[in-house]
Parts: structure tokens; sequence; C-alpha cells
């Protein structure tokens, strides 16, 4: 489909699965020569990195372990500033490396918030991978250690990404007709 109408709004195929999954060999390729003895957690924020997760963790060659966390910040296509926890870690993650997976970090602001969040458990690392980043965005410091794709400041949709709870079915990513 080259074209999608979600909700109130029309969409238009941006990035195609294909080159999705290239980039998300390439980070699961750094992060298998990265943390292969090193055990780390792979803690996956919901609900936008469920496809993401899947695909990467299908690659990821050593045995480990993998959580999902859900904090809540947009409503439909402008972030609150503000964010809420949904679900939460399970168990002890003190003295672990940490790798939080992301969709996509836009301002800057949820991934933060969990960064503070996971620091306060007193972890030995926290690694940040997101698919996606919008760098033009960034509102606070953040070192993203792994991105798969910097995009510009456009509204998007598919690969897990969602417009008020619709869109995230898709394989390929469309952006948003102005
Ligand atoms: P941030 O706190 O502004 O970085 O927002 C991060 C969250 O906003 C992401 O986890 C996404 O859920 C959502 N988000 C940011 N940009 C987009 C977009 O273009 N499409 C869909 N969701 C987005
Ligand atoms: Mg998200």
């Amino acid at each position: 489909m080259e074209k999608i109408h979600v909700k109130d709004k029309d969409f238009t195929i941006s990035i195609r699965n294909e080159e999705i999954m290239k980039h998300v060999e390439e980070i699961a390729k750094r992060i298998n020569h990265d943390f292969a003895d090193k055990d780390p957690l792979f803690i996956s924020l919901l609900n936008g990195s469920f496809m993401f997760t899947a695909d990467l963790m299908k690659l990821i060659n050593f045995s480990c372990e993998v959580q999902f966390v859900k904090y809540a910040s947009y409503e439909g296509m402008n972030t609150t500033g503000e964010v809420k926890e949904m679900i939460g870690l399970k168990g002890d993650i003190s003295g672990r490396i940490v790798i939080i997976l992301e969709d996509i970090v836009d301002t800057g602001i949820t991934m933060k918030h969990m960064v503070e969040t996971l620091k306060a458990k007193n972890p030995k690392e926290i690694h940040i991978c997101t698919f996606f980043a919008k760098p033009e965005n960034l509102q606070v410091d953040l070192d993203l250690d792994y991105v798969a794709m910097n995009i510009p400041n456009d509204f998007i949709v598919g690969y897990g990404l969602d417009y008020d709870g619709y869109g995230r079915n898709y394989a390929d990513i469309y952006t948003v007709v102005k």
C-alpha cells in the first residue's frame, strides 16, 4: 500500500519494511558484538517498540532476558510533556547491564524519565537502543548508544508507531500528509 488513512489523517509510505529490516540487522550485529558475554537485560518500552523488539530479539544470538515496561506520554500528535508509569519492572536489576529498547526518541523526555527511573534501581550500566530518533526535536541531554535511523521532524505511523492508538500494525512506515 502506498497510502493509508488512519483516523482523520492521510499518510503516505516513506520507509519500506525491507529497509527497516536492514537497519535492524545492523543494530543486532553491533549488540551481538558488544554484549555477547555480558548477560544484558533488555527492557522494551511498550507499546511502540513491540515490533522492533520482536525483530531485534530474533537476531540476538546469545542467551538473554527481556522485560516489557509501559509509560505513557503521548496524546494524539503532540507530547503532553508528562510521563505516567503503567506497567513497571519485575525483579532486581542492581548490578545488571541494561539495554533499553524504544521505537522512537522524539523530545527525549520519555527516555530521560526511563533512564532516571532505572538509575534509581542501581544497574551497572544503562544503554539506549532506539529504532528512530528525531535529532532536531531532542530537548534533553541524552546519550543514544544505538540509533537505527535518524529521521526528520515529521509524524509517522507503522512498525509499532501509532496515531491515537491506530496504525501500529503496518510493516512499513508512513508519514503524515500535511
Ligand atoms: P518523547 O518523550 O517526546 O521522546 O516521545 C517519545 C514517544 O512519543 C515515543 O515512544 C512514541 O511513542 C511517541 N512518538 C514520537 N514521535 C512519534 C511519531 O512520529 N509517531 C508516533 N509516535 C511518536
Ligand atoms: Mg513509545
